[in-house]
């Protein structure tokens, strides 16, 4: 679902936002890292964290990457680029078609239920042609509690022991704040993600504020901007 703002709530948020300057960085000399930069100047409900995606993907040296959830391809777009840097599998699922594409060779998409697609996983993973080891898994779906809780039952049992999971939405609201000062029109989905992640963790912090600790074996960081993303990193 995207924001159930009016066209007028949109409108005023576009004017206010239209005052904050973008942020500055120094240039890179990491040509996809520029990409990312500047694909994430359009302001979205996933731009502040891109060049996190990417970071946190080349950080494990992955082989293989998941992305559950792919709508016009944000996220797609900083991860194609990490798998490509990394010589790494990409496998892209949405239950909806997407206009996202990449020339990357090893990048598929799949069209499907993803709790569903968790049961074929092995076999397509042996037909690809890779080992069915996710050493990067990003979640940004449905956004709801029930589905959440499925999605981590059906696919944490994938996650490689030095993996990486994290999940978007994780601060949703109706109106939630960029880390720039800028403001985006989203909805309540009822803590429904946190509240998965929290349970699995058997921890419960304030999804609002900055928040690092270690928890169920894995080393947990939270980012309450921009929807929220919290990134589980398995303990090594
Ligand atoms: C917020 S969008 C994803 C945004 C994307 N990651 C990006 O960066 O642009 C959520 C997507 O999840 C998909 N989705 C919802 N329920 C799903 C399910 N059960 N299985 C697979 N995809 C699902 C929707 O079709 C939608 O495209």
């Amino acid at each position: 679902m995207n924001s159930v703002l009016t066209q007028t709530a949109k409108g005023i948020l576009a004017v206010y936002n239209s005052f904050i300057p973008r942020e500055k960085h120094a240039v890179s000399d990491d040509a996809a890292l520029e990409e990312i930069r500047r694909f994430a100047r359009k302001r979205t409900d996933i731009s502040d964290h891109l060049e996190t995606l990417y970071r946190e993907a080349l950080s494990v040296q992955p082989k293989l990457l998941l992305e559950l959830g792919v709508r016009t391809g944000a996220s797609g777009f900083a991860l194609s680029r990490a798998a490509e840097k990394s010589g790494a599998w990409l496998i892209s699922l949405d239950i909806e078609p997407t206009l996202f594409r990449s020339d990357y060779e090893k990048w598929r998409f799949v069209q499907g239920d993803d709790v569903e697609f968790a049961a074929a996983f092995p076999e397509f993973a042996e037909e690809a042609g890779f080992e069915p080891k996710i050493d990067f898994l990003f979640i940004d779906t449905s956004h709801t509690y029930t589905h959440t809780r499925s999605e981590i039952d059906a696919w944490v049992p994938f996650l490689s022991p030095a993996g990486t999971m994290i999940f978007h939405d994780t601060n949703m609201k109706l109106i939630f704040r960029r880390k720039d000062g800028s403001l985006g029109g989203g909805w309540n989905n009822r803590r429904g993600v946190i509240r998965a992640v929290q349970e699995f963790l058997e921890v419960r912090w304030d999804e609002n504020k900055p928040y690092r600790g270690n928890h169920n074996g894995f080393i947990v960081r939270h980012i309450p901007t921009c929807s929220g993303l919290t990134i589980l990193r398995r303990k090594r």
